[in-house]
């Protein structure tokens, strides 16, 4: 009589057989780099808190997205930086503004090789740094801020996105985006929602990289840390809504939430590897304190085994290139 009868360690035993059972593998089509571009810069300007990470010029980034495509990335998630803020966020609604015109940019480098996406939030663009406008008693004022999002909608479909990403968390956003862009005729663009986006103190690096004016926090609007069974509630609207691709995010500390979402789905899910763990990774591996590639690849992977489509990761790009040479 031999023990143990079941040796699950024998799939385990050499790197070709571990590839051969591996469940689930990266592909560098499902990975969309977010980017950000900043107003007036001359050159790429670093983003301390990220490491690696910089804010664009319209030449880099150009450069970059031509990159992705080099690498079959899948997209690129574009978030503008303007020179001047107002109360109303009203550079978003500029045809020539930063983020439109990166847009535009992008496009004309890449047309349809690369997935454009762009970010429908007004918190770059205003003075107080909320995703929307604020009443009169400083509350975010949600169906004020959803009719500038229409329009910021219908401006970013013009200069050329494929998919919208709404990011701010009102309630209504995909219902009154895809309205907007329907009867402006754009039927065809996408709209990924940013369906159960929570309050998280990991976006913390991401405030340095637009060069966020908010002083407070967004728990009046983005979901609670502590609530589960209310992120498919947010799925269920945001897809009666009509969104085409629903969005977790973050990403590694909500594991769960996206599992919840992917058995549900009938739409594609996306998730959001947020600025923050990308810091955590950054800072313990510059420490020597991990394996920085080991650990990149791992938290990804684990971000798709819990049920992503597609990620959205800075490290986007290296990542393809460590596929493509595998
Ligand atoms: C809002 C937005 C944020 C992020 C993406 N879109 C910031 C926030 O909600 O506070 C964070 C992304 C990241 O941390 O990497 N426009």
């Amino acid at each position: 009589m031999s023990f143990p009868h079941q040796r699950p360690r024998r799939l385990r035993s050499t790197p070709a057989i571990r590839r051969l059972t591996a469940e689930f593998r990266l592909d560098p089509a499902e990975l969309i780099l977010p980017a950000f571009i900043r107003e007036g810069l001359s050159e790429p300007a670093p983003i301390a808190s990220m490491p690696g990470v910089v804010q664009h010029t319209t030449d880099t980034l150009k450069r970059a997205a031509a990159q992705a495509v080099e690498l079959g990335v899948g997209g690129i998630m574009l978030f503008g930086v303007p020179l001047l803020r107002d109360a109303t966020g009203s550079a978003s609604l500029d045809p020539d503004g930063v983020l439109n015109k990166a847009i535009r940019d992008v496009r004309a480098e890449v047309g349809n090789e690369l997935v454009v996406m762009s970010d429908v939030c007004l918190d770059e663009f205003t003075e107080h740094g909320h995703c929307g406008v604020l009443d009169s008693q400083g509350r975010v004022d949600n169906d004020a801020t959803l009719e500038i999002y229409g329009q910021m909608a219908v401006e970013q479909a013009r200069a050329g996105a494929h998919m919208l990403g709404p990011s701010g968390m009102m309630d209504g956003q995909v219902a009154v985006i895809r309205q907007a862009l329907d009867e402006a005729g754009f039927q065809d663009t996408s709209i990924v929602a940013y369906a159960a986006k929570y309050a998280s103190a990991f976006y913390g690096p991401f405030r340095e990289a637009v060069d966020s004016q908010l002083t407070g926090d967004r728990r009046t609007y983005q979901m609670d840390a502590a609530n589960r069974r209310e992120a498919l509630l947010e799925v269920e609207l945001d897809l009666e809504e009509g969104a085409d691709i629903i969005m977790v995010k973050p990403a590694m500390s909500y594991l769960d939430i996206l599992a919840d979402v992917a058995a549900m789905s009938p739409v594609p899910v996306a998730a959001y590897q947020i600025s923050g763990e990308y810091a955590m990774i950054e800072a313990a591996a510059a420490n020597g304190w991990i394996d920085r590639r080991r650990s990149i690849e791992e938290s990804v992977l684990s971000i798709k085994r819990a049920g992503a489509n597609m990620i959205l990761t800075y490290w986007a790009a290296e990542l393809a290139g460590w596929m493509k040479n595998r």
